[in-house]
């Protein structure tokens, strides 16, 4: 695919732009879910470096209720294996993964929001070779977030149970931080909420206490750049789309 039809172009208005701005706005653009791993692991000093950089991130009371396990070397492949076992076995008992995540799940997409879900979900397939209707080959697509899509790394984020959504809202806010951070050390980085349908199993893989509630898993390092899957980009809805102004 050609690179212009890679190319996110920045949704910014060009009015007020400062070179701070530009370098942001150009982050956003070109950082996507990276779904191709090298399997060269990112060194820890840089993995220091994205999380510091995170660790700026606002919360409600300044609670920072985030809090973080990382895996490496052998920490990924235990963690990889076991998901990947548990979740193989769910599909070929022909079910989606038991949904018992620590957080509601969305109830449904209908409307734009479903459009949306399937505009993306039929790029990412079409990426991957996957025929519309073929079953077999998009359930073994979904099963590569349980394969952490071959990542060398990856990031569990867990919130306080008593801070409640919120303490999940300041989560979502750190993961933002730390998509852009990835972005500018060149790692590829992907969120995954697939894997919350597995909280109890990581509650007893990463010995979490009661207290912690698993918010999202990534799985980053450095991104296989020719892998089929990240070569699309999703789009966004312009301004008008979502905004509102009021003056009276
Ligand atoms: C909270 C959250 C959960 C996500 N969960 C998954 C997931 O489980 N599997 C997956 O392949 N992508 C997942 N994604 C990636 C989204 O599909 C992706 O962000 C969206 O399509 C926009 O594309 P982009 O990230 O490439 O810009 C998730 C993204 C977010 C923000």
């Amino acid at each position: 695919m050609a690179i212009e039809q890679l190319e996110r172009r920045p949704l910014t208005t060009s009015e007020g732009m400062t070179e701070d701005a530009a370098v942001l706005s150009r982050l956003l653009a070109s950082r996507y879910s990276c779904r191709g791993y090298k399997s060269e692991p990112v060194p820890r000093a840089v993995t220091e470096t994205m999380l510091s950089i995170a660790q700026h991130t606002a919360s409600w009371c300044n609670s920072q209720p985030w809090q973080v396990i990382v895996t490496e070397g052998e920490g990924t492949e235990r963690f990889r294996e076991a998901l990947y076992a548990k979740a193989l076995a769910d599909a070929m008992a022909g079910g989606a993964p038991n949904m018992s995540g620590d957080f509601d799940f969305p109830h449904a997409y209908t409307g734009v929001y479903k459009e949306r879900q399937r505009e993306v979900g039929w790029q990412l397939y079409e990426s991957v070779g996957v025929q519309y209707g073929d079953r077999v080959g998009s359930g073994k697509q979904m099963l590569e977030n349980f394969r952490l899509f071959g990542a060398p790394h990856a990031l569990i984020i867990t919130s306080e149970r008593d801070l409640a959504t919120y303490g999940a809202i300041d989560c979502g806010l750190y993961i933002g931080s730390l998509l852009l951070a990835a972005e500018a050390l060149g790692i590829g980085m992907i969120p995954q909420a697939a894997l919350a349908g597995y909280a109890p199993m990581m509650r007893e893989h990463f010995n979490l206490p009661d207290n912690r509630v698993f918010v999202l898993g990534c799985s980053f390092g450095w991104p296989l750049d020719d892998h089929p899957a990240n070569s699309f980009r999703s789009r966004r809805a312009k301004l008008d789309d979502v905004v509102a102004w009021v003056d009276k």
